[in-house]
């Protein structure tokens, strides 16, 4: 019986990773889960399975090296999944240390308890045992309108904290593959949407200010391209490559599904309005005289496109979702979680909203 560890499980990747591992596994695996639970982490996310028998939830910082340590003293895992980070660009431009500690200290945590636990005594590593570590498009930094896409060759541009957090890990991560042949991956994947995502980003944040009646805010003139991919596809992609990849290899993600924010605002309204009952009062309030613009984001990257070429030849992964369905999927899934979308934007959401957007 195979043992993953997943860090960041409780977050919206994370959690349906976790999911997707069950439902193909099923009883032929072992999840551990090791979540910080940040504002982003949140076990109401696993609720379904949290009673599995092969399944066991430890709180904890993946920057405690005693504490992640123990965890590969006491377990035999033999894939990691590291999804755990810091994750949205607008805090990192506001406290940026944070995005160091977790995503770079962190990720470097990882990496030695892995790379001890798993050490034999000729330098070589255990048969068949794994690290993924998660990243994304944005370690490219930003495309003008018509040029190539990202390819697995293209440079680092980082342009915000976040993304230059993310492009360190993601060097650390080739270094201990460089350095010591650690048994690693690396993939990099475009924009995600689906259940579980925290509202601070784009997609949940207009379904929900929408319901509410509220303003939806657009950065800057809204034309800003993102290659937006469903969340499972993402997760197939992470588990196709840790099965059947090579290892040593970086793999790029995306669902050639490019689109400008203020086209992904214009089909959230129009989605919402063909499927809200008519008899629902806040229905006659959602249309385009909510949308705002705002203050644009510092340094905003212009577009992201990602090439999956790759992955598709080696691999064999291709996107199965199309935009149109995954976004009504999605739409469809925050309406019938709406106790889900009101306990995470209560409290301490309200203040972070204040402090992103009442100055915008
Ligand atoms: P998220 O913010 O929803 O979840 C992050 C999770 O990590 C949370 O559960 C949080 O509690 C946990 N966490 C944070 N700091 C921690 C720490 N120090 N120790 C342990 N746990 C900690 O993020 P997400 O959108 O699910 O992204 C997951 C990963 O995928 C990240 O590495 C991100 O860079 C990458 N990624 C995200 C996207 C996207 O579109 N969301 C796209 C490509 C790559
Ligand atoms: O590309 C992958 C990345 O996608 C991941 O690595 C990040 O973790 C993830 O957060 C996401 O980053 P973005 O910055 O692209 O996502 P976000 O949802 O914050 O913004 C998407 C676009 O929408 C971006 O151009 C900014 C814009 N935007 C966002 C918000 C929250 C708005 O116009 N208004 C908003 O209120």
């Amino acid at each position: 019986m195979k043992t993953y560890l997943v860090t960041g499980g409780a977050g919206f990747i994370g959690s349906n990773y976790i999911h997707y591992l069950f439902k193909k596994y099923d009883d032929s695996i072992k999840i551990i889960n090791v979540d910080k639970l940040t504002y982003a982490g949140n076990l109401e996310n696993l609720k379904s399975i949290e009673n599995r028998e092969n399944y066991k939830f430890i709180r904890a910082d993946i920057c405690d090296h005693e504490v992640i340590n123990k965890i590969f003293e006491l377990n035999e895992i033999q894939r990691v999944v590291h999804f755990a980070a810091e994750s949205h660009v607008d805090r990192s431009i506001k406290n940026p240390e944070i995005f160091i500690q977790t995503n770079v200290l962190g990720t470097l945590v990882m990496l030695e308890a892995a790379k001890a636990a798993w050490k034999l005594s000729d330098g070589t590593f255990k048969a068949d045992h794994k690290f993924l570590h998660v990243s994304t498009d944005e370690v490219y930094g930003s495309l003008e309108e018509n040029a190539a896409y990202f390819y697995e060759t293209t440079p680092y541009a980082p342009h915000n904290p976040y993304s230059a957090s993310k492009a360190s890990s993601n060097m650390l991560v080739k270094s201990y593959m460089d350095t010591y042949q650690f048994p690693a991956n690396i993939t990099n994947c475009s924009n995600n949407y689906g259940p579980y995502q925290f509202p601070e980003k784009l997609i949940p944040l207009i379904i929900n200010n929408a319901l509410q009646g509220k303003q939806l805010p657009v950065y800057g003139d809204g034309e800003n391209i993102r290659d937006w991919l469903y969340v499972r596809d993402h997760c197939k992609a992470i588990d196709m490559v840790q099965e059947k990849g090579d290892l040593f290899e970086i793999y790029n993600i995306g669902g050639h599904n490019e689109k400008q924010n203020i086209q992904i605002i214009h089909i959230i309204i129009k989605i919402l309005r063909e499927i809200m009952q008519d008899q629902d009062p806040r229905k006659k309030n959602i249309d385009e005289n909510l949308i705002t613009y705002v203050t644009d984001r510092k340094s905003h990257d212009r577009r992201y496109a990602i090439s999956p070429d790759k992955i598709k030849a080696e691999v064999g992964w291709y996107p199965e979702t199309i935009f149109e369905q995954g976004i009504k999927k999605t739409i469809v899934w925050f309406l019938e979680h709406e106790d889900w979308l009101k306990n995470v934007t209560s409290g301490e959401y309200q203040r972070y909203y204040e402090e992103m957007y009442s100055a915008r």
